[in-house]
């Protein structure tokens, strides 16, 4: 959240416009609390984790909006970068239908949010959940176990495929894969015969997870270690695949804001692909 509010200060201030954070997100603004964005002091913060704007939540944002709009038009703030997750990027539309002049930016560590890959934070909690693994998978080898860990993200458990993808868990058990409990205990059985130990990954929220773990262990002979990583990762500094992409989203931002743009998120979809070699072809890149 800092470096991407640093880079559309930043990118703001080079066109010129007068900028001003809003405290505590919607509930700063019911409030019209502001934050002055010295371009310096944001700049300091752009590599720090966290928020200098402060977060809130407003579950009943629906029946603020007219005072939400009032309080742009008292604040005199006519253009509106909006960061956050699913909830902030609704919260943005339901403001641009009121004409307000709105752009979302991705920020959530959830990853949640449609038509989007990457959301800024999400790549540096994957990092730190893949440490965690790490961590893990050093205490397994000495002392083996079933192991579980539990990190954030929500219920929708693309943190939790990533980490487990990245951290090379034996199994991720999301919601949609609508794993049995026999199913669980196959492929830990396989982990646990390969080499004594088992490292499982789970989302938030998941029903009865603690109980699972502990029938699963049981049912293959050895003890559970569940664990959860908890608010750890929802800061911590940022890395450079999130600084990157807080610079590309808001440089973005502002361009979509400074062409009169509404009632859109920025958002960036990438996939792997395959390229044939050619005989006639160098594969080395141009020089930029
Ligand atoms: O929505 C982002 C998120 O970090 C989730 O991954 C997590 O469940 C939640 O926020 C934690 O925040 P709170 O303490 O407010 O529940």
């Amino acid at each position: 959240m800092n470096t991407a509010i640093a880079y559309l200060n930043r990118f703001a201030g080079e066109k010129g416009w007068r900028t001003v954070g809003i405290k505590e997100g919607f509930q700063g603004l019911l409030e019209r609390q502001t934050v002055t964005l010295a371009p310096n002091e944001t700049w300091k913060r752009a590599r720090h984790g966290g928020t200098i704007l402060g977060s809130s939540r407003l579950p009943d944002f629906a029946n603020h909006v007219d005072d939400l709009k009032k309080g742009l038009e008292e604040l005199r703030i006519t253009k509106l970068a909006i960061l956050g997750g699913n909830g902030s990027m609704f919260a943005a539309s339901m403001l641009a239908l009121k004409d307000c002049a709105v752009v979302g930016v991705p920020a959530t560590i959830d990853n949640d949010i449609e038509g989007s890959d990457e959301s800024i934070g999400f790549n540096t909690a994957v990092d730190t959940g893949v440490r965690m693994l790490d961590g893990i998978r050093d205490a397994a080898e000495a002392m083996p176990h079933v192991f579980a860990l539990e990190v954030l993200g929500g219920g929708r458990g693309y943190l939790a495929q990533a980490v487990a993808e990245a951290g090379g868990a034996d199994i991720v058990i999301l919601p949609h894969l609508n794993l049995t409990e026999v199913d669980i205990v196959e492929e830990i059985k396989q982990a646990v015969s390969a080499r004594r130990y088992a490292i499982i990954v789970t989302p938030e929220y998941y029903p009865d997870i603690e109980g699972i773990i502990e029938r699963v262990s049981a049912a293959v002979g050895e003890a559970p270690r569940f664990g959860r990583i908890g608010h750890a990762q929802r800061g911590g500094v940022p890395n450079a695949r999130d600084r990157t992409l807080a610079s590309a989203f808001s440089k973005l931002a502002i361009e979509q804001l400074e062409l009169g743009q509404s009632g859109c998120v920025v958002w960036r979809k990438s996939e792997s692909q395959f390229l044939p070699f050619d005989d006639n072809a160098s594969l080395t890149r141009n020089p930029l």
